[in-house]
Protein backbone atom coordinates (compact mmCIF):
# COMPACT_ATOMS: atom_id res chain seq x y z
CA UNK A 1 0.00 0.00 0.00
CA UNK A 2 1.57 3.32 -0.78
CA UNK A 3 0.20 6.20 0.69
CA UNK A 4 1.49 9.82 -0.69
CA UNK A 5 -0.64 13.46 0.73
CA UNK A 6 -2.63 14.88 -1.87
CA UNK A 7 -2.52 18.31 -0.44
CA UNK A 8 -0.83 20.37 2.39
CA UNK A 9 -4.77 20.75 3.84
CA UNK A 10 -5.74 17.04 3.64
CA UNK A 11 -6.21 13.78 1.97
CA UNK A 12 -3.76 11.14 0.82
CA UNK A 13 -3.95 9.07 -2.16
CA UNK A 14 -3.53 5.28 -1.81
CA UNK A 15 -2.04 3.07 -4.50
CA UNK A 16 -1.23 -0.73 -4.92
CA UNK A 17 -4.45 -1.82 -3.66
CA UNK A 18 -7.40 -3.62 -5.06
CA UNK A 19 -10.12 -2.13 -2.65
CA UNK A 20 -12.22 -4.98 -3.70
CA UNK A 21 -10.11 -7.82 -2.02
CA UNK A 22 -8.17 -6.25 0.50
CA UNK A 23 -7.37 -8.77 3.59
CA UNK A 24 -7.85 -7.71 6.85
CA UNK A 25 -5.06 -6.60 8.05
CA UNK A 26 -5.14 -4.29 4.52
CA UNK A 27 -7.99 -2.83 5.19
CA UNK A 28 -7.48 -2.05 9.35
CA UNK A 29 -4.66 -0.23 8.14
CA UNK A 30 -6.52 1.53 5.01
CA UNK A 31 -9.15 2.38 7.90
CA UNK A 32 -6.27 3.74 9.99
CA UNK A 33 -4.97 5.86 7.19
CA UNK A 34 -8.23 7.23 6.48
CA UNK A 35 -8.71 8.39 9.77
CA UNK A 36 -5.57 10.39 10.15
CA UNK A 37 -5.94 12.21 6.70
CA UNK A 38 -10.06 12.68 6.64
CA UNK A 39 -9.94 12.62 2.58
CA UNK A 40 -8.97 9.16 1.27
CA UNK A 41 -8.55 8.08 -3.09
CA UNK A 42 -7.57 5.08 -4.57
CA UNK A 43 -7.04 5.23 -7.92
CA UNK A 44 -7.80 2.53 -10.64
CA UNK A 45 -10.74 0.60 -9.14
CA UNK A 46 -13.55 -0.93 -10.59
CA UNK A 47 -16.20 -1.57 -7.81
CA UNK A 48 -19.80 -2.90 -9.27
CA UNK A 49 -22.14 -1.08 -7.05
CA UNK A 50 -22.63 -4.12 -5.16
CA UNK A 51 -19.23 -4.70 -4.75
CA UNK A 52 -18.94 -1.16 -3.38
CA UNK A 53 -21.73 -2.43 -1.00
CA UNK A 54 -19.49 -4.88 0.06
CA UNK A 55 -16.39 -2.97 0.54
CA UNK A 56 -18.21 -0.24 2.02
CA UNK A 57 -19.86 -2.85 4.66
CA UNK A 58 -16.34 -3.32 6.43
CA UNK A 59 -16.74 0.18 7.55
CA UNK A 60 -20.05 -0.32 9.34
CA UNK A 61 -23.61 -0.67 8.71
CA UNK A 62 -24.76 1.13 5.57
CA UNK A 63 -27.21 3.73 4.93
CA UNK A 64 -29.72 5.06 1.94
CA UNK A 65 -30.65 8.61 1.72
CA UNK A 66 -33.45 10.06 3.18
CA UNK A 67 -35.08 10.46 -0.13
CA UNK A 68 -35.57 7.66 -2.71
CA UNK A 69 -35.60 9.46 -5.55
CA UNK A 70 -32.05 8.76 -7.00
CA UNK A 71 -31.71 5.21 -5.70
CA UNK A 72 -30.55 2.39 -7.62
CA UNK A 73 -33.09 0.41 -8.36
CA UNK A 74 -32.13 -3.28 -7.84
CA UNK A 75 -29.20 -2.20 -5.23
CA UNK A 76 -30.86 0.91 -3.01
CA UNK A 77 -27.87 1.12 -0.76
CA UNK A 78 -26.38 3.24 -4.24
CA UNK A 79 -27.23 6.43 -4.96
CA UNK A 80 -26.64 8.30 -8.51
CA UNK A 81 -25.20 11.08 -8.86
CA UNK A 82 -25.59 12.52 -12.34
CA UNK A 83 -26.21 15.22 -15.26
CA UNK A 84 -27.87 11.93 -17.53
CA UNK A 85 -31.31 11.83 -18.58
CA UNK A 86 -33.08 9.33 -20.09
CA UNK A 87 -36.09 9.12 -21.51
CA UNK A 88 -36.56 12.77 -20.12
CA UNK A 89 -35.57 11.80 -16.89
CA UNK A 90 -32.37 12.45 -14.63
CA UNK A 91 -31.22 9.28 -14.15
CA UNK A 92 -29.62 10.86 -10.56
CA UNK A 93 -28.83 13.51 -8.49
CA UNK A 94 -27.38 16.31 -10.50
CA UNK A 95 -26.71 18.49 -8.37
CA UNK A 96 -25.98 16.94 -5.01
CA UNK A 97 -24.28 19.33 -2.82
CA UNK A 98 -23.87 22.51 -4.20
CA UNK A 99 -23.11 23.88 -0.63
CA UNK A 100 -20.53 23.15 1.84
CA UNK A 101 -21.58 20.53 4.29
CA UNK A 102 -21.49 17.12 6.22
CA UNK A 103 -23.14 14.60 5.01
CA UNK A 104 -26.68 13.79 6.59
CA UNK A 105 -25.69 16.12 9.48
CA UNK A 106 -29.51 16.88 9.60
CA UNK A 107 -30.14 13.22 10.99
CA UNK A 108 -29.63 12.28 14.35
CA UNK A 109 -27.59 9.94 14.02
CA UNK A 110 -25.40 11.49 10.65
CA UNK A 111 -23.72 9.15 8.61
CA UNK A 112 -20.07 8.34 9.00
CA UNK A 113 -18.26 8.08 5.94
CA UNK A 114 -19.28 8.53 2.38
CA UNK A 115 -17.74 6.72 -0.76
CA UNK A 116 -17.72 6.97 -4.12
CA UNK A 117 -16.95 5.14 -6.88
CA UNK A 118 -16.75 7.05 -10.70
CA UNK A 119 -17.83 5.71 -13.24
CA UNK A 120 -18.28 8.51 -15.90
CA UNK A 121 -15.62 11.75 -15.71
CA UNK A 122 -16.26 14.80 -17.98
CA UNK A 123 -13.24 16.60 -19.20
CA UNK A 124 -14.19 19.53 -17.67
CA UNK A 125 -15.80 20.03 -14.47
CA UNK A 126 -17.41 18.19 -11.76
CA UNK A 127 -14.92 18.45 -8.76
CA UNK A 128 -15.31 18.31 -5.30
CA UNK A 129 -13.71 20.04 -2.43
CA UNK A 130 -13.08 18.97 0.77
CA UNK A 131 -12.08 21.27 4.24
CA UNK A 132 -10.47 19.98 6.91
CA UNK A 133 -12.51 20.59 10.05
CA UNK A 134 -9.79 19.53 12.73
CA UNK A 135 -7.57 22.20 11.85
CA UNK A 136 -10.48 25.04 11.45
CA UNK A 137 -11.35 24.35 15.27
CA UNK A 138 -7.72 23.59 16.08
CA UNK A 139 -7.15 27.58 14.60
CA UNK A 140 -10.05 29.32 15.87
CA UNK A 141 -8.89 31.30 18.74
CA UNK A 142 -8.93 30.53 22.41
CA UNK A 143 -11.87 33.06 22.95
CA UNK A 144 -13.66 31.36 20.62
CA UNK A 145 -12.80 27.89 21.39
CA UNK A 146 -14.67 29.18 24.68
CA UNK A 147 -17.18 30.78 23.23
CA UNK A 148 -18.37 27.76 21.41
CA UNK A 149 -17.79 25.27 23.98
CA UNK A 150 -20.52 23.32 25.22
CA UNK A 151 -22.98 24.90 22.51
CA UNK A 152 -25.28 22.38 19.93
CA UNK A 153 -25.68 23.16 16.69
CA UNK A 154 -29.70 23.11 14.89
CA UNK A 155 -29.34 21.35 12.06
CA UNK A 156 -31.91 20.73 8.87
CA UNK A 157 -32.40 19.56 5.75
CA UNK A 158 -35.00 21.66 4.16
CA UNK A 159 -33.98 24.55 2.19
CA UNK A 160 -36.96 26.64 2.96
CA UNK A 161 -35.61 26.59 6.65
CA UNK A 162 -32.30 28.44 6.27
CA UNK A 163 -31.95 31.61 5.95
CA UNK A 164 -28.30 31.12 3.81
CA UNK A 165 -29.90 28.89 1.19
CA UNK A 166 -31.42 29.71 -2.02
CA UNK A 167 -34.45 27.00 -2.59
CA UNK A 168 -33.90 24.78 -5.88
CA UNK A 169 -36.37 25.21 -8.63
CA UNK A 170 -36.29 21.72 -9.23
CA UNK A 171 -37.68 20.66 -5.70
CA UNK A 172 -40.47 21.85 -4.11
CA UNK A 173 -41.33 23.07 -0.42
CA UNK A 174 -43.56 19.68 -0.25
CA UNK A 175 -40.34 17.57 -1.13
CA UNK A 176 -38.79 18.76 1.77
CA UNK A 177 -41.77 18.74 3.83
CA UNK A 178 -42.09 14.84 2.66
CA UNK A 179 -38.53 14.33 3.65
CA UNK A 180 -37.27 16.68 6.00
CA UNK A 181 -36.48 14.61 9.74
CA UNK A 182 -37.28 17.19 12.82
CA UNK A 183 -34.10 19.50 13.47
CA UNK A 184 -31.31 17.86 14.50
CA UNK A 185 -29.02 18.52 17.28
CA UNK A 186 -25.02 17.98 17.56
CA UNK A 187 -22.64 19.61 19.29
CA UNK A 188 -20.66 22.36 17.19
CA UNK A 189 -17.01 20.82 18.48
CA UNK A 190 -17.50 17.27 18.30
CA UNK A 191 -14.74 14.28 18.95
CA UNK A 192 -13.94 11.47 16.54
CA UNK A 193 -14.24 8.23 18.04
CA UNK A 194 -11.31 6.27 16.79
CA UNK A 195 -8.66 9.05 17.20
CA UNK A 196 -10.35 11.73 19.87
CA UNK A 197 -9.79 14.59 17.50
CA UNK A 198 -11.75 17.56 18.38
CA UNK A 199 -13.91 19.16 15.21
CA UNK A 200 -15.88 22.22 14.15
CA UNK A 201 -19.49 20.29 13.30
CA UNK A 202 -21.53 22.56 11.43
CA UNK A 203 -22.29 23.63 7.50
CA UNK A 204 -23.94 26.49 6.00
CA UNK A 205 -26.07 23.70 4.28
CA UNK A 206 -27.50 22.61 7.40
CA UNK A 207 -26.93 24.19 10.39
CA UNK A 208 -29.91 26.67 10.43
CA UNK A 209 -28.98 27.95 14.59
CA UNK A 210 -27.85 27.34 18.07
CA UNK A 211 -29.91 25.55 20.67
CA UNK A 212 -31.27 28.07 23.56
CA UNK A 213 -29.67 30.69 21.88
CA UNK A 214 -31.18 33.62 20.30
CA UNK A 215 -31.04 34.26 16.77
CA UNK A 216 -29.28 38.06 17.17
CA UNK A 217 -26.39 36.29 18.92
CA UNK A 218 -26.55 33.10 17.33
CA UNK A 219 -26.61 34.06 13.58
CA UNK A 220 -23.82 36.31 13.78
CA UNK A 221 -22.13 33.78 15.54
CA UNK A 222 -22.67 30.67 12.66
CA UNK A 223 -21.49 33.65 10.01
CA UNK A 224 -18.13 34.26 12.18
CA UNK A 225 -17.36 30.34 12.13
CA UNK A 226 -18.17 29.94 8.44
CA UNK A 227 -16.26 32.74 7.01
CA UNK A 228 -13.40 31.11 9.48
CA UNK A 229 -14.11 27.47 7.25
CA UNK A 230 -14.26 29.35 4.16
CA UNK A 231 -10.47 29.09 3.99
CA UNK A 232 -8.55 28.13 0.70
CA UNK A 233 -5.69 26.46 3.30
CA UNK A 234 -7.81 24.15 4.99
CA UNK A 235 -8.88 23.17 1.46
CA UNK A 236 -8.28 19.82 -0.74
CA UNK A 237 -9.65 19.74 -4.23
CA UNK A 238 -10.36 16.69 -6.23
CA UNK A 239 -9.98 16.69 -10.18
CA UNK A 240 -11.76 13.33 -10.67
CA UNK A 241 -10.11 10.65 -12.85
CA UNK A 242 -12.36 7.75 -14.11
CA UNK A 243 -11.85 4.78 -11.54
CA UNK A 244 -11.62 6.77 -8.81
CA UNK A 245 -13.01 5.57 -5.52
CA UNK A 246 -13.32 8.43 -2.81
CA UNK A 247 -13.89 7.78 0.60
CA UNK A 248 -14.02 11.01 3.49
CA UNK A 249 -14.84 11.15 7.27
CA UNK A 250 -17.91 13.41 7.35
CA UNK A 251 -16.88 14.21 10.89
CA UNK A 252 -13.79 15.86 10.57
CA UNK A 253 -15.01 17.79 7.41
CA UNK A 254 -17.45 19.59 5.04
CA UNK A 255 -17.48 19.27 1.47
CA UNK A 256 -18.90 20.66 -1.48
CA UNK A 257 -19.29 20.30 -5.26
CA UNK A 258 -18.12 22.50 -7.52
CA UNK A 259 -20.10 21.64 -10.91
CA UNK A 260 -19.58 23.42 -14.04
CA UNK A 261 -20.18 20.53 -16.10
CA UNK A 262 -20.79 20.93 -19.66
CA UNK A 263 -23.37 19.27 -22.14
CA UNK A 264 -23.54 16.75 -23.53
CA UNK A 265 -20.27 15.56 -21.26
CA UNK A 266 -21.91 13.38 -18.55
CA UNK A 267 -20.86 13.24 -14.88
CA UNK A 268 -21.80 9.89 -13.34
CA UNK A 269 -21.25 8.78 -9.72
CA UNK A 270 -22.03 5.65 -7.24
CA UNK A 271 -22.37 6.82 -4.04
CA UNK A 272 -22.88 4.49 -0.80
CA UNK A 273 -22.72 6.02 3.10
CA UNK A 274 -21.85 4.31 6.27
CA UNK A 275 -23.69 5.02 9.62
CA UNK A 276 -22.04 6.81 12.41
CA UNK A 277 -22.70 7.17 16.32
CA UNK A 278 -24.47 10.28 18.05
CA UNK A 279 -22.24 12.90 17.62
CA UNK A 280 -20.47 13.76 21.05
FE1 LIG B 1 -22.59 15.48 0.34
Amino acid sequence: MNVQPLSTAMGVEVSGIDANSLDEAGFNRLRDVFHDNIVCVIRDQSLTPRQQVEFSRRFGELETHISPVYQMKDVPEVMILSNEVVDGKLVGNPDAGSDWHSDQSYTDRPCAYTILQSVRVPEEGGQTAWTNMVTAYETLDAETKQQISGLVGVHNFSRHKNPRMVPLARLSKDYYEKYSPPDAFHPLVRTHPFTGRKALYLSPRSTIGIKDMDDAIAQPLLDRLFAHIDNVELVYRHQWRAGDLVMWDNRTSNHIALGGVKEPEIRRIHRTTVAGEIPF
